[in-house]
């Protein structure tokens, strides 16, 4: 996927990183700087990287990763940033995101950041701690754009280390991130504190208290920047935490609502993870402006994109396929399917590669292999997916199915815009066929929105609209 990774700052993050991009040959090369020069030498040692490197001379790599403490992200670009590639995408693991991109933001060739924040990581510091497979399975949050080519490329770098990707607003981040994870560490460092004797830890320490200084060994230098440059969002938290302590100790003093308030705290369960998550099925026939529509949703609400249809094509023409150099980019509003980095649109867009997918397509094994392609595309990401059985079998229980539909002669008019050698009789036999197929063939769910799109785009799109506003409850437009 690249041919040389720079990783400045070898400690336990920046080490598994650098041993997840070897064994799943993401790199052919791996070069890495640490101001720590013990760092840089065990890191070598254990052959994390392939040798250590300047910042000047790493900044031409096409990926450079900055696993350095929040305070050393700003410095570390602005000396990297005037020699960076043509191609170089910067990225960091900070815990903080606001202040992180502020700075940068005044840094040349800023445009180069894709700020990430990956939610992993041990007591255990140093490249010793290193561990393989420490994000298989973790959240990685990346606070931009989610449309951009680069932030694609780096959403796709973190799905091969097993990661899922969320997109966050960063300010959203450091405000949720201070209390799930900062105000924790806050609690152990100063819980630990307050039971030191003459400095050291006391005798007889139950399991209870190992929980906490098991949490204050990590490292100072990277949780005192993180205290300080999430300083309003975390006293916030630290703020609401003693409102917290203050209730439990006053009924303690009235020796009343002790057990009401522990009873509380047991039962709470963790919020449901679905309601993070939207998915919006839209499916139709051929020609019916499926990809308009669904495009216009997932830019308007900064969805995911995915054109099941767009899979079955390229799994039809493609020789040797190899799914995971598929990606959907979006390039100035329009979703584009790329192959191993190159637009296949072209390609993939003839009634040829149409009638030869609807041919691979009604076989089962076919299926399920795009089918698990979308779903580790999408991840745990909110998605526009568009097809013929989005709503009824990629995605059954989609927040919202829309089924499009329109009369022949117009689809078939539509369809001949983009594809000459398009007929109304080969559109109506590509349909029949999607339709009367034993697998998943082309119905509308029955929970579905039945739309017709004869009439214009621009009143097709208030339709939706208001669609999405009335049952999804969020605004579009
Ligand atoms: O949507 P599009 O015309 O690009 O799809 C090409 C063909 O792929 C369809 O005619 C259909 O046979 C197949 N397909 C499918 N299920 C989907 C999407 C497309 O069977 N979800």
């Amino acid at each position: 996927m690249f041919s040389k990774i720079f990783i400045v700052g070898l400690g336990l993050i920046g080490g598994s990183l650098a041993a997840d991009i070897r064994s799943h040959g993401i790199a052919r090369q791996i070069i890495g700087y640490d101001n720590n020069k013990d760092n840089l030498e065990t890191a070598e040692k254990l052959g994390l990287i392939d040798k250590p490197s300047t910042l000047k001379e790493g900044a031409c790599c096409e990926l450079i990763i900055l696993s350095v403490p929040v305070s050393q992200i700003p410095p570390v670009y602005e000396k990297i940033s005037p020699y960076l590639g043509r191609k170089s995408i910067v990225i960091d693991t900070g815990s903080v995101k606001g202040y992180v991109i502020k700075q940068i933001t005044n840094i040349k060739n800023s445009e180069r950041f894709v700020p990430c924040h990956p939610i992993a990581g041990t007591e255990n510091n140093g490249p010793a701690a290193a561990k393989r497979g420490l994000f298989k399975g973790k959240n990685v949050i990346i606070t931009s754009d989610r449309g951009n080519e680069s932030v694609q490329k780096i959403a796709k770098f973190w799905r091969l280390v097993g990661a899922n990707v969320v997109f966050m607003n960063a300010n959203k981040h450091d405000e949720i991130f201070a209390t799930v994870s900062h105000l924790p560490h806050f609690v152990a460092y100063s819980l630990v504190d307050s039971v030191l004797v003459d400095g050291n830890l006391p005798e007889y320490i139950g399991g209870g208290l190992a929980d906490y200084t098991r949490i204050a060994a990590s490292s100072p230098a990277m949780w005192s920047d993180i205290f300080i440059y999430n300083k309003q969002n975390l006293l916030k938290a630290v703020g609401k935490y003693e409102s917290s302590l203050k209730r439990l100790k006053n009924c303690i003093i009235a020796g009343n609502g002790v057990t009401r308030f522990l009873s509380a705290v047991q039962k709470a369960k963790l919020a449901s993870k679905k309601n993070a998550q939207i998915i919006i099925a839209v499916d139709g026939p051929s020609g019916v402006g499926k990809s308009s529509i669904a495009q216009h949703i997932a830019n308007e609400l900064n969805f995911f994109y995915i054109d099941s249809g767009a899979l079955y094509r390229a799994l039809a023409v493609i020789d040797r396929f190899d799914e995971s150099k598929l990606e959907f980019i979006r390039q100035d509003g329009k979703w584009l399917l790329c192959y191993n980095g190159s637009n296949i649109e072209k390609k993939i867009r003839t009634e040829k590669a149409a009638a030869a997918a609807s041919k691979i397509a009604r076989e089962i094994k076919t299926r399920e292999k795009v089918n698990n392609i979308i779903y580790s595309m999408v991840g745990e990401n909110s998605a526009v997916v568009e097809g013929r059985d989005a709503g009824t079998a990629i995605f059954p229980n989609a927040d919202l199915k829309l089924f499009l539909d329109a009369p022949l002669v117009l689809r078939a008019e539509r369809r001949m815009k983009d594809d000459k050698a398009a007929t109304a009789q080969q559109i109506n036999a590509r349909d029949r066929q999607d339709k009367s197929r034993a697998i998943s063939p082309l119905r509308a769910a029955s929970d579905a929105i039945y739309l017709d799109t004869s009439a214009s785009y621009d009143t097709v799109v208030r339709m939706v609209d208001s669609v999405i506003r009335n049952v999804l409850k969020i605004s579009i437009s």
